[in-house]
């Protein structure tokens, strides 16, 4: 059924009657389309709701050719990033392109759809911001963090499971708290996956997030369970270009004070509740999407 969102993405590429931009959207990655499938499974496939879900998925890549401008990312699902081949310029205005065919056609759908994904790519703007600022220095607290990610990724899920149930008639609260719970758990495991997997196997250098300043939530919960010394160390580090030996030092003091287990944990206790969500709702698709988040090998 997400064929049906390509076909749409598409399409709306081809309105846009620019050889230019078909050439270079054919060169992005499609990714996993978890918004459409969220979509797609709250509000079935109606033309509107596979245009919404078309929608949305051009919004979110458009902030991911943002994002890698911002983070200086070499690399973007494993390829080279659009910044990389093409430079910054490039992405910046390709992402603003896709951005702006993606506002336009949510007027196409209706006042409510386009007032709940419109207010969340305002957060989306002031998360990634906040994400910048909050990389200058060590940041140890972790309520500002889940605040940041709420902003940058869950708001974006949780207004497409929104968008979805208004679309379908459904409970929106439910689906809403649904989409956030699943942006929020798929950030942290992002995050995770930044330390526990190697450079080959994730597509982009590992500990990458700590040496462009970001404290995810393992590093907050190290810094927690360090002595003074320890968190001297730690933080001399943040921001910097890691050689081998220190990472292999925070790698072991992570799994020495367990860190990455309790970052998981949490997640985890995230997708439970909402699996337990769309269980009492017969939504088995949605339970799926959420359970095979924590089956990630991390
Ligand atoms: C990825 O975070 C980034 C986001 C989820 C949001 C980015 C948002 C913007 C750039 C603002 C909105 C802009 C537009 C044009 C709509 P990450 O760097 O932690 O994750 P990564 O590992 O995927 O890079
Ligand atoms: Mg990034």
């Amino acid at each position: 059924m997400l064929t049906a969102v390509e076909r749409k993405i598409e399409q709306f590429i081809i309105d846009l009657d620019d050889k230019e931009v078909s050439a270079l959207y054919a060169k992005l990655p499609h990714g996993k389309r978890l918004r459409a499938k969220l979509i797609l499974s709250i509000a079935g496939t109606s033309l509107l709701v596979v245009k919404t879900a078309a929608i949305v998925e051009m919004i979110h890549a458009a902030s991911l050719l943002h994002d890698d401008v911002i983070d200086d990312a070499d690399t973007r699902r494993a390829k080279p990033s659009l910044n990389a081949l093409y430079g910054n310029k490039t992405a910046i205005m390709l992402g603003d392109i896709l951005y702006s065919k993606g506002l336009f056609e949510l007027t196409n759908i209706s006042t409510d759809v386009a007032s709940i994904i419109s207010h969340a790519v305002m957060q989306l703007s002031l998360g990634e911001l906040k994400d910048v600022s909050l990389s200058k220095s060590f940041n140890s607290n972790k309520s500002i963090y889940l605040a940041m990610i709420y902003q940058k990724t869950a708001s974006l899920m949780e207004a497409s499971a929104g968008a979805a149930a208004l679309l379908s008639g459904k409970d929106k609260v439910a689906y809403m708290t649904y989409g956030r719970n699943l942006g929020m758990a798929f950030q942290m495991i992002d995050d995770l996956l930044d330390i526990t997997t190697d450079s080959q196997t994730l597509g982009k250098p590992a500990l990458h997030d700590f040496e462009e300043g970001k404290t995810t939530l393992p590093y907050i919960y190290l810094y927690e369970a360090m002595d003074s010394v320890e968190q001297q160390k730690l933080q001399s580090l943040h921001g910097k270009a890691l050689n081998s030996e220190e990472q292999a030092w925070i790698k072991e003091m992570m799994y020495d004070k367990a860190v990455i287990q309790r970052a998981f944990d949490e997640a985890k206790v995230l997708v439970e509740e909402a699996i337990t969500l769309m269980n009492a709702r017969g939504e088995s698709a949605l339970s799926g999407i959420a359970m095979a988040m924590i089956e990630r090998e991390f």
